[in-house]
């Protein structure tokens, strides 16, 4: 009896390192997952995949505005693998023209969710007979240099704020994207739009 006993002891004293060696193991794997999942924020990505312009007239009387019609597919995807995204501002694009805003969209809702992983598209259908805008002489010397050549440069700035899960911060969200926008009528050849990779503004602190 006193034999086995000793074997007994003998035997837990040696698993005992072993179980608290695979405790701490299962402990730092742990730790490590939820630092991986919640310690880094990967950025959106904001990608115009498609565009479309067969309207882009300046019209000067009474007031200086486009009148444009102009298709969009805007994509934003959220590359983290457990955070969500929360819109804490409404989710905007603007369009301007020589940095000048000429229209605003709405993307998505103030309490808005973005689930991890995900990608959202928005198809933004604009046709506007007169969008006022502030252009300056220099805005509309600008717009017809680039008239005759067809091709317009319109920018979309996508703005808003969010929060990641299980973080405290809010992040402000700019992203630019500087479109190259050939002109085409419906009813002339369709036009194949090169996809253009937003660039994001530098991230805040703790951003
Ligand atoms: C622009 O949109 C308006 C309103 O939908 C439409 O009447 C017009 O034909 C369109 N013009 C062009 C050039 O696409
Ligand atoms: C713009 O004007 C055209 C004709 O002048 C009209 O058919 C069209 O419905 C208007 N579009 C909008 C969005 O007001």
């Amino acid at each position: 009896m006193g034999c086995c006993c000793d074997d007994c002891g003998y035997w837990w004293d040696e698993w005992k390192y072993c179980l608290a060696c695979i405790g701490i193991f299962i402990l730092v794997v742990l730790f490590a997952v939820l630092l991986a999942a919640y310690a880094v924020v990967r950025h959106i990505d904001v990608e115009v995949e498609d565009a479309s312009l067969t309207r882009f007239d300046l019209v000067t009387s009474p007031v200086t505005a486009f009148a444009y019609n102009l298709t969009l597919t805007l994509t934003i995807r959220n590359p983290n693998w457990a955070m969500s995204l929360k819109n804490t501002k409404p989710l905007e694009a603007a369009y301007k023209f020589d940095g000048q805003q000429f229209d605003r969209v709405g993307l998505a809702e103030k309490g808005d969710k973005h689930k991890p992983g995900k990608t959202r598209v928005y198809h933004l259908v604009r046709n506007s007979n007169s969008s006022f805008v502030v252009l300056g002489n220099a805005g509309e010397t600008e717009y017809r240099k680039e008239k005759p050549t067809g091709v317009f440069e319109v920018e979309v700035a996508v703005t808003g704020e969010v929060r990641y899960t299980a973080r405290y911060t809010k992040c402000k969200i700019e992203a630019s994207c500087p479109l190259k926008l050939q002109l085409a009528p419906p009813g002339t050849e369709a036009v194949v739009f090169q996809k253009v990779k937003c660039k994001l503004a530098k991230p805040e602190k703790n951003c």
